[in-house]
């Protein structure tokens, strides 16, 4: 079945045509950059630009940078307040004119690599990290997606959330050495081993391409691999997510 997906982030909102047996995304990724005031309505028009951009008719999937229950945003996460309590569901829908099953960005990345990716067959609790302007986080159970783990979420220190103090945002915010950023990121995965226990750690976003520049600081026991997916997992996922999770959803 092919169906298109949408992968909405606070810089970009983009989206491609994905084969969801195989997980190919078999069209050119079409992007428009998020709108800077990040405001609903806007981002709508803009979903509704990319369903017409692929004259597309049919179930849309889309990944979400907030926590997402039953298509209702319930934290702004890093886009704009007035999403809090907003259904982004019948918002994309009735922009679009089309169903649309939304879930949380990195629950659709964990989608991608556990189905066609290196967590396909992985058993046990397996953690999706995404790096980004925020630590995304995906949980899996012998596959099975549990909606919204939120490690990036964590307080630690003086920061309201451990992913101000150690997403690659921080990295680029404060110019630190990958040594620096490293050992923050290794510190934020100390906390996620003792709280969840996790089998297997797998990075995505950008800068998990980078894993070889700072993986002699991670110390952790669990394993942590790089997704090596390509920056289009949280499309193929979205998508994937249209098939299984619309019931749910
Ligand atoms: C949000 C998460 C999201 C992550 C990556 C965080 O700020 O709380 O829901 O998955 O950013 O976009």
């Amino acid at each position: 079945m092919v169906v298109l997906g949408i992968d909405v982030g606070g810089s970009g909102m983009k989206g491609g045509l994905v084969d969801t047996i195989t997980g190919e995304m078999i069209t050119e990724r079409f992007r428009i950059p998020t709108p800077p005031t990040r405001h609903p309505e806007e981002m709508a028009q803009v979903f509704k630009q990319i369903v017409d951009h692929f004259d597309y008719s049919g179930p849309v999937g889309c990944g979400f940078p907030t926590i997402i229950k039953h298509g209702v945003c319930l934290s702004p996460g890093n886009l704009n307040e007035e999403w809090e309590h907003l259904n982004v569901k019948e918002l994309f829908s009735n922009a679009c004119g089309l169903p649309v099953t939304v879930i949380n960005d990195a629950d659709a990345a964990g989608y991608a690599v556990m189905n066609f990716g290196i967590g396909k067959g992985k058993m046990g609790m397996v953690l999706m990290i995404t790096i980004g302007t925020g630590l995304g986080s995906g949980a899996f159970w012998d596959g099975e997606l549990i909606p919204n783990f939120e490690m990036g979420q964590i307080p630690y220190k003086k920061y309201k959330k451990i992913e101000t103090w150690a997403a690659a945002s921080a990295k680029e915010r404060e110019n630190l050495s990958f040594k620096k950023w490293g050992k923050r990121f290794n510190k934020f995965l100390e906390i996620v081993e003792l709280l969840i226990c996790p089998d297997l750690i797998i990075l995505g976003g950008g800068t998990s391409d980078d894993f070889d520049a700072y993986k002699k600081y991670i110390t952790i026991e669990t394993p942590v691999i790089p997704a090596k997916l390509g920056n289009h997992a949280g499309i193929v996922g979205a998508a994937v997510a249209a098939v299984h999770e619309a019931p749910k959803n």
